[in-house]
């Protein structure tokens, strides 16, 4: 699955707050989207998580000491400060926002927050009286009109149990701020888009179903697509032999009934579904309870149809659906009926007769039909390429917000 952040050289400045175990989620979810990470702490961050459990993370020794026993040659934290291409500070304390703004540099951290050449996030966690504190106020305005991006915190209960603002970000929130510096068409930022992907299984019986053939590529590089374009994302998978995809929520699901369900529970606040699942039309009226002997007298399985989850959904959902339909040419008129018939916003149309394209395979054509009628073909090209024009003919730039 495509990783937004491949090679990509980020130093993540762990501070001293009682959020800091917090920061080897964000270390390995950086990780698993292609970075190279780096960790930097100070003496008081290593009260709260030890420093071999980054190393273990990121495959690199954790930088801590201005003053190491064993100098290096040269001025190492110079040298190391010019290699990255963005640092995170996360979390932040005020401690260290008062003093970045003010150009301490009285430890590693601090030293390095003042020579970086390179973006620098802060993603902050307090009490919510040090957040409001007009000294924490003021060094936040100051990194702010210096072009750091301090992030707000989340609301929420802190570690003392009382509830403000002061919560350590939530990693999801942090990864997009992330992604916004490498991609500018952070298209989607605030949006919430619910993506299927896969079969679903229909049993007959425990060990017997009925099923589409899909990949779940189609669907696991929208899900990626969006999540690199900022949005939330929630993939509601059947079953695949993909890995998840970093940064989305994934729902497992085997039946339609089963996918229906995740669908209907996870559309609140949604902006968009994405129906990319090969949804089975045909189920079994009833699974038998056990496993069907083949000496029985079994001459023909009672089919019923399988739940239509875009028709159920359709009535109370007012985001934006954009179906898929499967057919075995480009024929629009058919494709135009589908797109009135289920009260979709767009149809992407593909064809199973074609090499190259549909299931199984990682490349795509498609035609997307647009509310208005309009048809627009992407030639062939890989999931991930085909995922990414989908969104930006839903969401054309200017559009999003
Ligand atoms: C248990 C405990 C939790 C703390 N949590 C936070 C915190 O969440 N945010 C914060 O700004 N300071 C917190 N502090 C205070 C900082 O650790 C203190 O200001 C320290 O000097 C920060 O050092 P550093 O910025 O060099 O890591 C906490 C202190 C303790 C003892």
């Amino acid at each position: 699955m495509s990783a937004s952040l491949d090679g990509k050289k980020i130093l993540v400045a762990v501070t001293g707050s009682i959020a800091a175990f917090k920061a080897c989620e964000l270390v390995r979810q950086l990780r698993r989207e292609g970075a190279d990470v780096t960790v930097a702490m100070t003496t008081t961050a290593t009260n709260f998580v030890g420093p071999t459990t980054f190393a273990a993370f990121t495959g690199h020794p954790v930088l801590i000491e201005q003053f190491p026993d064993d100098p290096s040659a040269g001025v190492p934290h110079v040298d190391v400060a010019e290699e990255f291409d963005l640092a995170v500070v996360a979390p932040a304390t005020a401690d260290i926002l008062g003093k970045a703004a003010h150009a301490i540099a009285d430890d590693l951290v601090s030293t390095l927050l003042n020579i970086l050449d390179c973006p620098i996030i802060f993603a902050p966690a307090m009490n919510f009286r040090m957040w409001a504190n007009p000294a924490t106020r003021d060094a936040v305005e100051r990194l702010r009109g210096w072009g750091r991006y301090v992030m707000e915190p989340d609301e929420g209960e802190l570690a003392t149990r009382h509830v403000g603002p002061g919560r350590f970000p939530e990693i999801r929130r942090i990864m997009v701020c992330i992604r916004t510096q490498f991609d500018e068409r952070q298209l989607l930022a605030g949006k919430k888009i619910v993506v299927t992907a896969g079969p679903t299984r229909e049993p007959i019986d425990p060990v017997r179903f009925i099923s589409n053939r899909s990949s779940g590529k189609m669907g696991y590089a929208l899900a990626a697509a969006a999540r690199d374009m900022g949005s939330e994302v929630t993939l509601i998978s059947g079953p695949v032999s993909l890995s998840p995809v970093p940064g989305c929520e994934t729902i497992p699901v085997n039946t339609a009934a089963e996918m229906l369900t995740a669908v209907e529970l996870s559309l609140d606040n949604a902006d968009v579904l994405i129906m990319a699942a090969a949804v089975a039309d045909f189920q079994p009226v009833a699974a038998a309870p056990e496993k069907i002997r083949r000496k029985s007298a079994l001459e023909a399985i009672s089919l019923q149809q399988a739940p239509d989850i875009i028709k159920t959904v359709r009535p109370d959902f007012k985001g934006t659906i954009v179906a898929f339909s499967l057919q075995a040419d480009d024929n629009m008129d058919s494709a135009k009926a589908k797109l009135v018939d289920k009260g979709a916003d767009y149809l992407v149309v593909n064809s199973y007769s074609e090499a190259g394209a549909a299931f199984d395979v990682d490349t795509n054509h498609v035609w997307i039909l647009s509310p208005v009628g309009e048809v627009q073909e992407i030639p062939t090209a890989s999931k991930a390429e085909i995922a990414r024009r989908i969104l930006e003919v839903v969401f054309p730039v200017g559009r999003a917000e």
